[in-house]
């Protein structure tokens, strides 16, 4: 597989090492996607919350299926583990068959929503337009948002990384406030391939959409979280979070697993 080597693409503004020190918390989500019953999701987190127990530097999200989210956020009372929705839609009620408001998935014990995931967009055909109006409901209603872009292998390989991140921030925030909001790069070719974006690949893509970010938000934007998505596991999380911009990761297969999952969130700060 070839692919196109963009220019190097760094920061135009202020390095934003101090920044990710003094402003940002690592933030690292796991993303069950369609697995897990209740019993699996209790039985996980069971585990989980003794393993996370000394993770005191780092917020931590799982976003279990719809259906497991009031046994989850049960399971985290009283430690420091948030719970995510996967999807919400974006109306408050009515007539919408096989849709949930934000508001029920606040009545969950949710506190953070990933919207525009790269399987919502793919499978479900959802548009920069729909994602937009989703993330306003989110934040209408208080619940933090975990938005998410990327480009596909065939737009990397033509040379439209930065094109396609640049559409999705505009058309996906506009009109939107940055404040709760984390931004997951997930390139659709590293999800679920076992092929993960090279640090140089993350960091480049990181500081564009940073960039673009402070375009919208100006300094307040270096506030805002990056995170990576894309094969994620405990044996390159530590090369992907020692990166300057990014500040953590949205984790698909290896977050199913306590022990793995446990391992990522409890990262080695890799000194450069
Ligand atoms: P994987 O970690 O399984 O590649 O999934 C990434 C993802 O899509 C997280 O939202």
């Amino acid at each position: 597989m070839v692919f196109i080597h963009h220019k190097h693409y760094s920061n135009k503004f202020l390095s934003s090492k101090k920044d990710k020190i003094t402003l940002r918390r690592p933030f690292i989500a796991a993303n069950w996607k369609m697995n897990k019953t209740i019993p699996e999701t209790r039985e996980f987190l069971k585990e989980f919350v003794l393993l996370a127990e000394d993770a005191t530097d780092v917020d931590i999200a799982v976003a279990p299926p719809f259906t497991s989210l009031s046994a989850a956020a049960e399971s985290v009372k009283g430690t420091n583990i948030k719970i995510a929705a996967q999807d919400i839609f974006y109306e408050e009620k009515g007539a919408f068959t096989g849709e949930i408001s934000p508001a029920m998935i606040l009545d969950c014990g949710c506190s953070h929503v990933i919207i525009g995931h790269s399987e919502r967009r793919q499978y479900f055909n959802e548009t920069d337009e729909v994602i937009n109006k989703k993330v306003k409901a989110a934040k209408n209603n208080g619940v933090g948002v975990i938005f998410c872009i990327g480009e596909s292998l065939a737009e990397r390989e033509s040379g439209k990384t930065f094109d396609v991140l640049k559409m999705e921030i505009e058309k996906g925030l506009e009109n939107i406030g940055g404040d709760n909001i984390v931004v997951a790069y997930e390139p659709v070719w590293a999800i679920g391939t076992g092929r993960t974006a090279a640090p140089s690949q993350a960091q480049e893509a990181h500081a564009y959409i940073k960039d673009r970010l402070r375009v919208l938000y100006g300094n307040k934007a270096d506030e805002n979280r990056i995170i990576y998505g894309g094969s994620v596991t405990p044996e390159n999380v530590d090369s992907l979070m020692a990166c300057e911009d990014v500040d953590g990761a949205l984790v698909g297969g290896a977050s199913l697993n306590a022990e793995s999952f446990a391992r990522i969130i409890k990262f080695k700060k890799i000194k450069k």
